[in-house]
């Protein structure tokens, strides 16, 4: 009896050793690995958040966890993240077979570390920053769109409105503007579809079935859930393929109307050259990358900053109190006028801080074996940055746990930025939308809360901040009570 107990338990231990040994030498920890499932089984369905805390207390800032058979390394807090996230070691993607199939390779968020994302990034950057464009056209643009939401308002004034859908199509069609030179309203077939069709995507590759279709070789060509991506893709493809050829016929060539225009003179400037990254098809994923990706982070950022100035009338009295001083006698908003507008500027940031739009930033992964903080973790491995644990860490904040601009400004009223503001992540893959959406977040809400007066509904109780989550954060849905303010 003695015997066989001893016997059980030597293979136990032997067990949780052999799999203890599975992580690789030194690794960050994290909890035992099971064959197959990994950790799945650490985190509950329902709120895995409750297990990753509880897994960072025990493991620290950096933590690994199994996905199935598959190594992720979690990194909290600033200091960490700011080592990884800098290095070009750190800034891969994830190339599972399902994104490499469903991207073919296209595109720029989901690309690996290399030349054609390299150069297509920069290209974007430049265009981006007016000089593809045209100087001042960008904020022409804003503000074209901004007349739209205007009138929306003026509709309701003395009544309520549940904004999502206004600023939803407003982030949509300032994309639109920058990439195709139109403003698509919302209903049209064109961005419909799209966003449904991205929205689905988005759903399938962080879900189940895309982590079977790398798993089971056998089960790619079955009619299962995932087929479903590919017809998304090809859909979308079709519809941008029009949309360029359209382009293409009435384009002149050096006077480039929108983003499009500047990539087809791009084209033409490396003529044949065979090595050259850039092509059609390159561009009609690009263009819908970036509507996708600057469309929902936009639109949730203004929906948390008009709850909370709702909530907290005081602070938006006195934004509007800088806004009346600071354009007395202007027509609009530029965005140069942030130079005069500390306060505004931070109630902007702390707007961004508390919104959490992006929690787990966009899968990383290392393009080679690296160490970070001490540890080794090899190349290929998947990373998740845990944004959210920089929003409200320790140390770093004035009032980490309210909402208040004074995190951003300094005793003489001025506008700080700390460090550890990163909502658009940091480094070698931060958000290469970052110029064009504080312009939208600057010239919208100033704009905006120049001519109205928002108030949360007393019918409507308290205003609950808890979000919504998804890959993106945004606020339950809401309404808000327009007054129009006297203008001067
Ligand atoms: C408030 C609005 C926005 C927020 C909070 C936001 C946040 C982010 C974050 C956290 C990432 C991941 C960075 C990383 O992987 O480390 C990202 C990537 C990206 N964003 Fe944004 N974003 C916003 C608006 C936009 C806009 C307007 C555009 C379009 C012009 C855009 C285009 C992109 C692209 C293309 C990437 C991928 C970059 C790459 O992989 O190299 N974003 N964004
Ligand atoms: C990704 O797809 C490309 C072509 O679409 C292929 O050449 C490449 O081998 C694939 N990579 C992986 C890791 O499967
Ligand atoms: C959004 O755009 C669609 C299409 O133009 C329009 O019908 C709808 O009224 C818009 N909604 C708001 C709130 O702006
Ligand atoms: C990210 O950080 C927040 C705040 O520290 C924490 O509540 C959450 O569980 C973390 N998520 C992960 C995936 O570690």
């Amino acid at each position: 009896m003695i015997g066989s107990l001893l016997l059980l338990w030597v293979c136990v231990v032997s067990i949780l050793l052999l799999l203890k040994s599975w992580r690789p030498k030194n690794f960050p920890p994290g909890p035992i690995i099971l064959p197959i499932l990994g950790n799945i089984l650490e985190l509950s369905l329902e709120n895995p958040l409750k297990d990753f805390e509880r897994l960072r207390k025990i493991h620290g800032n950096v933590y690994s966890l199994y996905i199935g058979s598959k190594p992720a390394v979690v990194i909290n807090g600033y200091k960490a993240m700011k080592e990884a996230l800098m290095s070009n070691e750190f800034a891969g993607r994830p190339q599972d077979l399902f994104v490499n199939d469903t991207t073919q390779r296209k595109g720029v968020i989901l690309a690996d570390y290399g030349t054609s994302w390299k150069e297509h990034r920069r290209f974007a950057l430049m265009t981006l920053r007016n000089f593809g464009l045209g100087k001042d056209s960008m904020e022409e643009r804003i503000h074209g769109e901004i007349q739209y939401v205007i009138k929306t308002l003026e509709k309701s004034i003395g009544s309520t409105l549940s904004p999502q859908v206004m600023f939803h199509n407003a982030s949509s069609n300032i994309i639109c503007q920058v990439l195709f030179g139109t403003r698509y309203e919302y209903d049209d077939m064109f961005i419909k579809t799209i966003v449904q069709c991205f929205t689905e995507n988005a759903k399938i590759a962080n879900g189940p079935w895309a982590m079977l279709y790398d798993s089971f070789p056998l089960i790619r060509n079955l009619p299962l859930p995932f087929m479903k991506a590919f017809k998304n893709v090809e859909t979308c493809q079709k519809i941008a393929k029009r949309l360029l050829a359209e382009h293409k016929s009435t384009r002149v060539p050096g006077e480039p109307r929108d983003f499009v225009d500047c990539y087809f003179d791009e084209m033409d400037k490396r003529g044949e050259d065979s090595e050259s990254s850039f092509s059609e098809g390159q561009l009609s994923m690009y263009a819908l990358d970036l509507h996708f990706a600057g469309t929902d982070t936009t639109s949730n950022t203004l929906l948390t900053g008009f709850l909370y100035l709702m909530g907290h009338p005081h602070i938006q009295e006195r934004c509007q109190q800088e806004i009346d001083t600071v354009l007395e006698g202007k027509e609009k908003a530029t965005f140069n006028d942030r130079n005069n507008m500390p306060y505004m500027q931070a109630v902007i940031h702390e707007v961004q801080r508390v919104a959490n739009t992006v929690p787990l930033s966009v899968p990383h992964c290392t393009t080679k074996d690296t160490e970070l903080m001490g540890y080794s973790i090899p190349r290929g491995t998947l990373i998740i940055p845990n944004l959210t644990s920089l929003l409200n860490e320790e140390g770093q904040w004035k009032f980490p746990n309210e909402f208040n601009p004074e995190n951003f400004l300094n005793d003489q009223g001025e506008f700080v930025k700390p460090e550890a503001f990163m909502p658009f992540s940091t480094g070698p893959r931060m958000c290469l939308g970052e110029g064009l959406a504080r312009m939208e977040l600057f010239l919208i809400m100033v704009t905006l809360l120049r001519k109205f007066k928002f108030t949360w509904p007393e019918e409507a109780g308290e205003p609950d901040y808890t979000p919504v989550y998804g890959v993106t954060l945004t606020p339950k849905p809401y309404r808000m009570k327009i007054e129009a303010r006297a203008t001067e």
